[in-house]
């Protein structure tokens, strides 16, 4: 179980490092809202890691170092990125689904944790995709 957190982990910090990327990265008319909306899902993603990582080490499992690293958006524009974000955070969510399902039979206890940081995400990304583009 140990394993299946710590794959969770490298997913996280590697969502959150784009993130970070898109928090410094945004210009444009938009910059005065994502900017901010960027920092806060960044910072909510290092607390989910954060827990995660801990929980690792709960269970006697070794954090992984090595983390996937993210393909950087080349545009700045804030609706592209935005929508950028949306799609990266979708991914993520539907295996952090599936992750939270295989852990019904096994540690239910940090189950309801998952959730309300994953719950916790998906307000801040819902917030970021109402500046996607269409
Ligand atoms: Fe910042």
């Amino acid at each position: 179980m140990a394993s299946e957190h710590a794959y969770r982990s490298k997913r996280i910090r590697s969502l959150a490092q784009l993130v970070q990327f898109y928090h410094w990265r945004v210009k444009g008319p938009l910059f005065g809202v994502l900017h901010p909306l960027f920092g806060e899902l960044y910072a909510a993603l290092v607390d989910y890691s954060d827990n995660v990582a801990e929980r690792i080490a709960q269970l006697g499992g070794v954090v992984p170092w090595r983390v996937p690293n993210p393909l950087p958006p080349s545009e700045s524009d804030g609706s592209i990125l935005a929508k950028d974000c949306g799609k990266q955070a979708q991914q993520f969510g539907s295996r952090a689904y599936a992750a939270m399902e295989a852990l019904q039979g096994n540690d239910r206890v940090f189950l309801a944790k998952l959730e309300e940081l994953q719950g916790g995400v998906e307000k801040l990304v819902w917030q970021i995709e109402q500046h996607a583009t269409r």
